[in-house]
């Protein structure tokens, strides 16, 4: 009884003993704190596109500041995902700050590269959350993850795939007409 009442959230019962079961949170802290810190790693995810969009443009990569740009945005609607998720569990999201971003690359290798070397990152934090709605038997959530792990395989894959263009001495021309498909 003690864990279910501690499970309950008082919110607009403060003058009451009573507990109304539509306040109950359905996420625990645990999931609720690193769902939270994921909702701030895709908003820093959509900013780091963000300016590497800007740096493309610059240096002349048209359609793949395009692209980029459109990268920016599907990492805003990760965000909202789980943002809309844990509105969906009757929890709070919060609303969170961005650090600035990296604004100057070398070239656009060294975009690409870093673009893997971060998606491998994002895909480490996506397993440790699914790792964590393991430990906490929360399945739903676990089943919510799988998503964003599925979606990982993709995204690495996509700029892995760039790589190995690169490698194989693609043109840079060759290359603005491959984004300019993908816009
Ligand atoms: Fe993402
Ligand atoms: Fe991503």
């Amino acid at each position: 009884m003690d864990e279910l009442i501690n499970m309950l959230n008082t919110r607009g019962s403060k003058n009451s003993s009573k507990v109304l079961t539509e306040n109950i949170e359905r996420l625990n802290s645990s999931i609720q704190s690193i769902l939270n810190q994921q909702i701030k790693n895709e908003l820093i995810s959509s900013q780091i596109y963000r300016a590497m969009s800007m740096c493309l443009d610059a240096k002349g990569y048209v359609n793949a500041s395009k692209v980029y740009f459109k990268y920016a945005n599907e990492e805003l609607e990760h965000m909202n995902k789980i943002y809309n998720y844990m509105l969906e569990r009757n929890c709070k999201p919060l609303v969170p700050e961005c650090p600035l971003q990296k604004l100057s690359y070398n070239d656009i290798r060294e975009i690409i590269d870093e673009s893997l070397k971060h998606e491998m990152k994002v895909s480490s934090q996506w397993e440790e959350i699914a790792k964590v709605c393991l430990e906490n038997k929360d399945n739903t959530t676990y089943e919510f993850s799988s998503w964003f792990l599925k979606e990982q395989v993709e995204e690495e894959n996509k700029f892995r795939d760039l790589l190995y263009r690169i490698n194989l001495g693609i043109h840079d021309w060759e290359l603005e007409e491959l984004f300019k498909s993908k816009i």
